[in-house]
């Protein structure tokens, strides 16, 4: 047996989560974590709530500033005209296990329509932008398209006269979505379309800095956001609401798992020190849904769990994060709880290819350290010598 190696007598810094870890200038998303403000490009995330669409939020991540009217109405058209899925991909989504997670199905998808796409190794900025509004407007076909198939239900195919949002509820629900529905859809697609170098965003990075192409880099983000420490936490917070059933049983769930050292999906952060300010405007509409629906008493268990969590664990400065009511929200709107975290990634994905687009002009191969602490003299025994 080798031994370990000594340490040095300067060990290097070593850190894990990188979270002091600054990987490059943007000037796309801005998160600050005390005051609880999200910009995208300069807007500020309350502003697009309120005015915006998710199809100009698309193209002020992208291009980086307002379209002008004209120019939303193009970008507009051809996103519309791009959400169209072609037979092979729908083959590929009827050859999948019933049973195989939505996110999954997503990712396989997106690597085999790179093979169809001719422009997939076309290095140049006008190309990227290109597939970026292809795999931006593809997304949410295949989701809709896949939830149906594996409820045996028939296909819906895209109607390009209706917004993004309200369009993705028709196609994965079969009904065109009452105003408020779709708007409050739309609404959630805005506020995850970006939120600077997250995990999924810097797995899109890695992948792009060895100049592979963008569908790679988004395959590498979508398999990355799957993790229930990232996109698949509003499921988990859902799951946890669902369980505890009972207003009356939700203080009591929180304290116990607190208890416990369990950990409460739907909050913390790595940057906000204070109220995620999406979380803010989510928790309002699933005030308004859940009246709506007659499902007031989910959104109380929410309100207990929130307020516990947030008295219990105020000296960790912990506080619900846009994962605890995107789940309630999406439960709201009537999708199944397997679909939430690709709907994030029908939203987020417009922030990976705008991160893989700045980073590409300023390339840089991801290769970091990792500091070697394992024997350095083991001795190899053939094979034959071994017991
Ligand atoms: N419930 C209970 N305790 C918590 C939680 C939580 N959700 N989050 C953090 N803490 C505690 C943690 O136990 C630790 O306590 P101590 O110092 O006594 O050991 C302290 O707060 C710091 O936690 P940490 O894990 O070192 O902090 P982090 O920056 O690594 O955690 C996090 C960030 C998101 C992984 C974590 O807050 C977490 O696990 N939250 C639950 C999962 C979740 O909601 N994820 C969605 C994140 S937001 C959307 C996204 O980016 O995808």
């Amino acid at each position: 047996m080798g031994s370990a190696v000594k340490p040095a007598l300067d060990v290097p810094r070593i850190d894990k989560g990188l979270d002091d870890i600054y990987v490059k200038e943007t000037s796309i998303c801005y998160v600050d974590g005390q005051r609880g403000r999200l910009l995208y490009r300069g807007f500020d995330i309350q502003d697009l709530a309120q005015h915006s669409t998710f199809e100009e939020t698309i193209f002020i991540l992208i291009h980086g500033r307002l379209p002008t009217r004209q120019e939303f109405a193009h970008a507009r058209s051809i996103l519309a005209e791009a959400r169209a899925i072609t037979p092979d991909v729908v083959r590929l989504l009827r050859c999948m296990p019933s049973d195989a997670p939505p996110i999954d199905v997503l990712r396989t998808a997106v690597s085999y329509i790179s093979n169809f796409d001719s422009e997939r190794d076309d290095p140049t900025r006008a190309a990227n932008m290109r597939k970026a509004q292809r795999l931006i407007a593809k997304v949410p076909t295949i989701i809709a398209a896949h939830h149906r198939i594996r409820n045996g239900k028939r296909i819906v195919p895209p109607d390009p006269s209706l917004g993004g949002a309200e369009d993705f509820l028709r196609m994965v629900t079969g009904r065109k979505p009452d105003p408020l529905s779709a708007r409050i859809m739309d609404v959630a697609l805005i506020l995850h379309a970006d939120h600077s170098m997250n995990a999924s965003a810097f797995a899109a990075i890695v992948s792009a800095s060895t100049l592979a192409d963008l569908y790679s880099a988004i395959v590498a983000a979508i398999a990355t956001l799957k993790g229930p420490l990232h996109g698949g936490a509003n499921e988990a917070a859902l799951r946890t609401m669902l369980a505890i059933a009972k207003p009356e049983a939700a203080e009591q769930y929180v304290l116990d798992t607190l208890r416990n050292r369990g950990r409460i999906f739907g909050f913390g952060h790595r940057v906000y020190r204070t109220y995620d300010p999406r979380a803010l405007i989510l928790r309002e509409y699933a005030r308004q849904l859940s009246e709506l629906r007659g499902q007031e008493d989910l959104f109380r268990i929410s309100e207990i769990m929130q307020e516990t969590t947030v008295r219990e664990l105020k000296a960790k400065q912990i506080y619900p994060n846009v994962d605890f009511y995107s789940g309630l929200v999406y439960h709201l709107l009537g999708l199944p709880m397997d679909l939430f975290t690709p709907v994030f990634a029908v939203s987020r994905v417009s922030g990976w290819t705008a991160h893989v687009i700045e980073y590409w002009d300023d390339n840089r191969l991801v290769r970091p350290l990792d500091y070697y602490v394992g024997p350095t003299d083991a001795a190899y025994v053939p094979l034959e010598e071994r017991p």
